[in-house]
Formats: C-alpha cells, structure tokens, sequence
C-alpha cells in the first residue's frame, strides 16, 4: 500500500506493508532518528510529530497517517545549527548511549512550545514516558530547564557551557556525577 506523507519538508510517497507500524515505515525510508525501543508503544523511543502532535510511531498504523505531515528528531535543526533543546542536551551531557534521545528530545520540544517556563517537576512528568536506561534523568532534565532558559533569552545554565572537562579527578577529588544513575 503507498501512502502520501510529507517527512521533514518532503512529500514523498512510501510503501508500507500491511502489518508495518508507521516507525518501521520510517526507518526502512532512512529516517533513523526514529528508535524502535519496545514496539509497544510504551518506551518514547520512537516519538515524532504528526501534524504537531507527539505520537508514538510505532503505535501507529501508517494508514491513519496518510496525508500527514510528519517531523523526527532530524528535521529539528542541523548539525551546524542545532535546535535550543539539541544544543542544550549536548552542552548538558545528557547524552549517553543515545538510542531514547530523539523522542526525548521531540517531547521536549513539544513540552517547551506549550510551556516555556516550566518547573522541574513539569519536565519530569513530560519526561515521564520517555525511557531511558543510562542517564538517571538527572542530566536531560537540567538540559530541558537549561533549554528553556535559552529559548527565553537567558543565558546557559550548563555547568560550564559544554567545555571539555580540564581533566581528570584529583587524588581524594569526587568525579561528580556522570549521569549514569550511580549513587555519587
Ligand atoms: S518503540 Fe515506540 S514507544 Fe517504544
Ligand atoms: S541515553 Fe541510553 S537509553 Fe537513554
């Protein structure tokens, strides 16, 4: 079955067989921004827009989005010119092994269009279907209230500014938290 859809800009026509998720449809097109994390529609890995809406790809059959226009994690800004909330995750080490980042980071835009000045607590219910198995949360939630805070025109809050470390811990010198959801 083909169906119409406009990804990131682009009317295109794709084909999806009949027992494909709009997800698996994506990523066979090359849009690998789009994770397949649980298939069940319960891990946020496979977020995009769908006309505006955060939806989880892979609960979607393609059929009900055909006509639609379709946003990823890609489409938000370019490498040379990274989205507010891109910038402030890598600024932020909010990163780790990456695969739940591109639905964490659509949510976040969509969570920062309807709510600019939200509390931490706001972000982490945004976050909450958002699975992430390395970060402990903490790193992306301070990327998300840092994100906000340069999309009001404040200044970064990264702890400093995205600098490489200067080096390694000190004898008897914590190596702080590195997000990984250890207890330090
Ligand atoms: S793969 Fe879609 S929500 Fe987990
Ligand atoms: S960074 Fe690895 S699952 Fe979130």
């Amino acid at each position: 079955m083909d169906i119409e859809l406009t990804i990131n800009g682009e009317r295109t026509t794709v084909e999806a067989g009949s027992a494909d998720d709009l997800a698996t449809v994506l990523r066979q097109h090359g849009y690998i921004g789009v994770k397949c994390g649980c298939d069940g529609g319960t891990c946020g890995a496979s977020k995009v827009f769908v006309d505006g809406e955060v939806r989880m790809a892979c609960g979607m059959a393609p059929r009900e989005a055909d006509g639609s226009e379709i946003r990823t994690v890609a489409a938000l800004g370019t490498q040379d010119d990274l989205h507010p909330v891109q910038q402030a995750f890598v600024d932020n080490f909010a990163v780790q092994c990456g695969f739940c980042i591109p639905g964490m980071i659509i949510q976040a835009v969509a969570l920062l269009d309807s709510n600019p000045d939200p509390s931490e607590r706001e972000v982490r219910e945004a976050l909450s279907d958002n699975v992430c198995r390395c970060t402990g949360y903490q790193k992306p939630v301070e990327a998300v209230l840092d994100a906000a805070g340069r999309m009001r025109g404040e200044q970064s809050v990264a702890a400093d500014g995205g600098q490489p470390a200067s080096g390694p811990p000190q004898p008897g010198e914590s190596a702080g938290c590195c997000g990984g959801g250890c207890d330090e």
